[in-house]
């Protein structure tokens, strides 16, 4: 497997790459791997002949007061956890070479990264529209594995990918969970032994309120209510149902629209996100 640090140098192994007719697969990542991404890595590398691993702690995707400087970076572990799963690359650009002296442009998808996580993260999902636009650029790849955990991401990704012609297929995976029924997350790394334990009731909130919709109710209030009875640990930013195509919050769902439920909730110091697709 190749490292590869400087973005002039993934745009030359790329291009060699496609010159060669291999297809590209790319997980983008900050890194602090855990086995989400190690099914990323795994169905990438079962549909291309190249699979690029992203790695890289995006400054501009933070908040002022947010985890930048304490993100974990576990560069050597996240290597062999890459290869392990069949990456052939990883790219690993400094903060200067992605954002060097005079660096102006953003991407900002509208509508979508202003609500939600928008809301709470003001910036956030400029920061992230721009930089996988970048990262993009740089590794060429065919196709773009992200996982479903970061729901509203994924549809800044491909809304972004849509409204400006990108020729990448933007493919999502299920989240992974614990046992416990807890999403994997890098931030997981915060918690302490007893946390954890508590944090596994974001899942049974989710649950709470899919059962709602299982039994025959589409009326927002009555699901999120469900929610927000399971989280009385947490300081709730928001325990939402929305559409899942558009994140829209009607009063009742009509029956044949697909609903997601988004969750983000604080646990002590540690802010954690998770969703369900209904
Ligand atoms: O999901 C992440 O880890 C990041 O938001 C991403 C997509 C790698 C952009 O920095």
């Amino acid at each position: 497997m190749q490292i590869i640090h400087s973005v002039q140098a993934m745009q030359a192994t790329a291009s060699m790459l496609r010159e060669q007719s291999a297809s590209i697969g790319c997980i983008p990542t900050m890194g602090a791997l855990h086995d989400g991404h190690a099914s990323l890595i795994t169905a990438s590398s079962q549909e291309n002949t190249a699979t690029v691993v992203s790695i890289f702690v995006n400054p501009t995707q933070f908040g002022p007061h947010e985890d930048y400087q304490r993100y974990p970076r576990t560069f050597d572990a996240d290597v062999a956890l890459a290869e392990r799963h069949g990456a052939t690359h990883v790219f690993a650009p400094s903060a200067d070479d992605m954002y060097p002296k005079g660096f102006e442009t953003t991407i900002n998808v509208g509508r979508l990264s202003t609500i939600l996580e928008g809301e709470r993260r003001p910036g956030h999902f400029d920061g992230v529209a721009t930089v996988v636009a970048k990262l993009f650029q740089a590794m060429l790849p065919h196709r773009a594995y992200f996982g479903q955990k970061d729901f509203q991401q994924t549809l800044v990704i491909k809304r972004m990918v849509a409204d400006l012609n990108i020729p990448v297929q933007v493919k999502i995976q299920p989240t992974v969970r614990e046992a416990s029924g807890l999403a994997m997350s890098s931030r997981n790394r915060y918690l302490s032994a007893e946390e954890r334990t508590i944090a596994a009731s974001i899942y049974q909130a989710l649950e709470a309120g899919k059962a709602i919709v299982e039994r025959g109710s589409r009326v927002r209030t009555e699901i999120e209510q469900a929610m927000h009875g399971q989280l009385a640990d947490f300081d709730v930013d928001y325990a939402v149902a929305a559409t899942a195509e558009a994140l829209s919050t009607p009063e009742q769902f009509s029956p044949d629209e697909q609903i997601v439920l988004l969750i983000a909730a604080r646990l002590g110091t540690t802010r954690l996100i998770d969703n369900t697709t209904i």
